[in-house]
C-alpha cells in the first residue's frame, strides 16, 4: 500500500482517481445547473436538496477532500519532476510538435480553476449551503433578502452582472484546457494506453470538456442575456 503514496506512478494513480470523480461530480453540476434554464422551480428543488442535511454535508466534505488530495499531489509530482530535470523549470524551452500545450501547462491551469472556485464559493456555496448550516434562513443578495434555498435568484443576480459573466468563461476556458488533457492522461495511467484507444481517449475527452463547458457557459450566458433583453424577469 505504501508504494501508492511513494512511487511516482502511485501518486499519479491517486490525481486520474481523484481527477475522474471530480469529472463525475462536474457532469452532475453542469446538468443541475443546466435544469435552471428550463424550470427555475426544479432547479430550486434540487438546491433544497443539497441543502443543510447530513448527507449533502458528507458528500460536500469527500468533495473537499477530493479536491486537497488532486491539489496536493499536483504539487509534489510537480516539485518531483523539477527537481529531476536539476531545478531548471525552463529546461526545454522548445514544445515538441506532438505535445499538447496544456499537457505542460496542467498546474498552472489547475490553479486558475482553484483561484476561479474560491470566487465561486464566496458568491454561491457561503450564501447558500453555510448560511443554512449556521442556521439562517435569509441571505441578502444586491440589498434583496432571498431564501439560501433560492438557487435560482443567486443565478440570476450573479449572471446579470458582466465581471462575473467574464471572469466565469475565462474560468470555463481554463477548465476546457484541464480537462481536455487532465482526462485523457488519467485514462493513460490507469494503464488504457494501448495506441487505438488512446487516440480514441484523446477524442472523447475532448467531447467531454467541450459539453461540460458549453453547459456551464451556456446557462451563463443565458442568464446575462436575459437580464440584458428583460431586466425585470
Ligand atoms: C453555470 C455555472 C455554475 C453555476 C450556476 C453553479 C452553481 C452552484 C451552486 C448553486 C452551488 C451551491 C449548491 C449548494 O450548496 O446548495 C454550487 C456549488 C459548487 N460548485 Fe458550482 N456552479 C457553476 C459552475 C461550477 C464550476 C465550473 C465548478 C468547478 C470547476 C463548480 C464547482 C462547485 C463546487 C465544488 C461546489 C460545492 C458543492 C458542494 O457543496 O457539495 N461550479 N455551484
Amino acid at each position: 500500500m505504501s508504494w501508492l503514496l511513494k512511487s511516482s506512478i502511485g501518486k499519479k494513480l491517486i490525481m486520474s482517481i481523484t481527477g475522474i470523480a471530480l469529472v463525475f461530480f462536474l457532469i452532475f453540476h453542469a446538468a443541475m445547473n443546466f435544469t435552471a434554464v428550463i424550470s427555475e422551480d426544479a432547479y430550486n428543488t434540487i438546491c433544497a436538496l443539497l441543502g443543510a442535511n447530513w448527507y449533502a454535508v458528507i458528500a460536500t466534505g469527500a468533495l473537499g477532500a477530493l479536491v486537497a488530495l488532486h491539489f496536493i499531489y499536483a504539487i509534489v509530482l510537480t516539485l518531483q519532476n523539477r527537481k529531476a530535470r536539476g531545478g531548471d523549470a525552463y529546461a526545454v524551452s522548445v514544445r515538441p510538435k506532438n505535445v499538447e500545450w496544456a499537457s505542460q501547462n496542467m498546474f498552472v491551469l489547475g490553479i486558475i480553476v482553484i483561484g476561479f472556485m474560491i470566487l465561486h464559493f464566496s458568491q454561491f456555496w457561503y450564501k447558500m449551503m453555510f448560511t443554512e448550516l449556521v442556521g439562517h434562513h435569509e441571505v441578502s443578495l444586491g440589498g434583496t433578502m432571498v431564501s439560501p434555498q433560492d438557487g435560482a435568484a443567486f443565478v440570476k443576480y450573479y449572471f446579470s452582472q458582466t465581471w462575473v459573466v467574464v471572469a466565469y468563461l475565462v474560468w470555463y476556458v481554463a477548465l476546457w484546457f484541464h480537462l481536455s488533457h487532465g482526462f485523457w492522461s488519467a485514462i493513460h495511467t490507469i494503464g488504457w494506453n494501448n495506441t487505438l484507444w488512446m487516440n480514441r481517449w484523446k477524442v472523447i475527452s475532448q467531447v467531454l470538456a467541450t459539453i461540460l463547458c458549453l453547459m456551464f457557459a451556456f446557462v451563463t450566458i443565458y442568464f446575462y442575456a436575459r437580464h440584458m433583453l428583460c431586466p425585470f424577469a
